[in-house]
């Protein structure tokens, strides 16, 4: 007789009170969100709670409810603070309560989404349909949803290069290339299109930063003339890749001259729309994305400007074989069948890295569904207006100095008061953001433009008011005044 096998399972001894603890979770999750407005925007972790995280892994059990005090006591209080209405930093979205219960749901269900036959692949299937129907590129294009733009942009300039590499590059590596890759961008590219160039084994001298103009927009004049030299020089112009919202100011590249350009020179056009690509919904705004729709490859992103809770992006590709072709390996195990769960010409995993996937296009599809997309381009709009009223205020602040065009829903801008050297200001304006953030009322981010420090909004937030943006001057003004002792604190 064979002894008795252990019978264990990760599901609770009690299914009733882990539902009363789900719930709990729920309803404390929703009053978070429902009072971000009542906290500081940020606050460091403090020292005690930091400590808590050096205990050494958990081998015997704590138990869900122990577990989720913890979280309630250690984690939730000290976040970063992108929930709340005064959150300007870098270029990030807000979530939503109704995403976040997608993700819940995503994680209920559980499915991998690198593969297999289920209905998970309707479901993003149509996620990435609707994201080709928002760039303007058609159905029959090649697309997956990522975790972001960066992941996004990587698997968009791995088809650019495999495409136009003129050699088998996925068998035969870079090395065997007859000539030298290189790519275009702007000086205000977003660095992780150097990552990706990087990784793909180009080398960051491939990448060429072409000078902008003074709306921080690709200089196209010295695009073409470094297309001409490199090739002068026995290199192989690739890639051009377009900026829908630069990082920095907001600005949007000539898409329609890039795509002109790109076809003219039958170069690949890629267009970064992490951040703008989605104004093409707004129909005020779309204007500014007009030569998106005639791209080989769009990344965008769906956590920054549509809410979703982190992570989700696309990619989008023209041309479905290409991007298929690039990341495409099929081994025994994971044949696809003709019937069954494992059936399926098309995988999710043939077109990018990752085989095993979340259902991310779960929170997407349900988001999308609740408000619809007209909501999420009043919201775009909302935004956009608000950086020209922000641009405005600023502009009529004597102490306060707008530092480049308000581009899209980025306002750059200094605190000057006085005056002084750049080094002065540079100095000044660094501590002033470090107070506002210190003191939990706003939080703005930053950059540098031609040397030059500065306070930088990126009004990515659907529960930003017009008071909070005069609250934001009120505070730049008066830290900057105790700053240069120009009145108490
Ligand atoms: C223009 C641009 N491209 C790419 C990225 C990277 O996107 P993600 O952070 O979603 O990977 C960002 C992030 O802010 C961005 O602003």
């Amino acid at each position: 007789m064979s002894a008795e096998l252990p019978q264990e399972t990760l599901d609770p001894e009690d299914w009733t009170q882990l539902r009363s603890l789900a719930h709990r979770a729920i309803d404390d999750g929703l009053d978070y969100l429902q009072q971000s407005w009542r906290r500081p925007v940020w606050q460091p972790t403090p020292a005690d709670v930091a400590a808590q995280f050096h205990a050494p892994l958990p081998r015997a059990p704590q138990g869900a409810e122990r577990a989720y005090q913890d979280f309630r006591e250690q984690v939730m209080p000290w976040q970063m603070g992108n929930t709340h209405p005064r959150f300007w930093g870098w270029f990030m979205g807000n979530g939503t309560a109704f995403g976040a219960v997608g993700d819940f749901l995503a994680a209920i269900v559980n499915p991998n989404m690198g593969g297999g036959n289920h209905v998970g692949n309707l479901v993003e299937n149509q996620v990435v349909d609707w994201c080709k129907e928002i760039v303007g590129l058609p159905k029959e294009s090649g697309g997956l949803l990522v975790s972001g733009a960066s992941m996004a942009n990587f698997v968009a300039l791995a088809v650019a290069r495999s495409a136009g590499a003129g050699i088998d590059v996925r068998t035969e590596g870079v090395a065997a290339l007859p000539q030298p890759l290189a790519f275009y961008a702007t000086t205000e590219v977003h660095s992780c299109i150097q990552k990706a160039v990087e990784l793909l084994g180009h080398g960051s001298k491939s990448l060429r930063k072409i000078p902008v103009d003074a709306q921080y927009r690709f200089d196209l004049a010295a695009l073409a003339r470094a297309v001409n030299a490199d090739r002068a020089a026995g290199l192989q112009p690739c890639a051009v890749i377009g900026s829908a919202g630069t990082i920095n100011t907001g600005a949007v590249d000539d898409l329609e001259a890039l795509a002109d350009f790109c076809s003219r020179e039958q170069l690949w056009f890629h267009v970064d729309g992490a951040i703008g690509a989605v104004v093409a919904i707004s129909t005020t705004h779309r204007a500014l994305m007009r030569g998106m729709e005639r791209a080989d490859s769009v990344a965008l992103d769906l956590h920054k400007w549509l809410h979703i809770p982190f992570e989700a992006g696309c990619v989008v590709v023209r041309d479905r074989k290409a991007h298929r072709a690039t990341f495409s390996l099929t081994p025994e195990y994971l044949a696809h069948a003709q019937r069954g769960l494992a059936a399926g010409a098309d995988w999710f995993s043939d077109y990018g890295l990752q085989l095993s996937r979340g259902f991310r296009a779960l929170k997407v599809w349900l988001s999308f569904k609740e408000h619809g997309l007209d909501k999420y381009a009043r919201l775009i709009d909302q935004n956009i207006a608000q950086a020209q009223q922000l641009g405005e205020l600023v502009s009529a602040a004597d102490e306060l100095e707008l530092m480049a065009p308000v581009g899209l829903n980025i306002v750059c801008f200094r605190y000057r008061g006085r005056g002084g050297t750049q080094d002065e200001l540079n100095a000044l304006n660094e501590e002033l953001l470090i107070r506002l953030h210190e003191g939990g009322v706003v939080a703005p981010s930053y950059t540098k433009l031609n040397g030059r420090y500065c306070l930088r909004a990126a009004i990515v937030n659907h529960r930003t008011r017009s008071a909070d943006l005069a609250l934001l001057i009120e505070e730049v003004l008066r830290t900057g005044r105790v700053l240069q002792g120009a009145a108490s604190p």
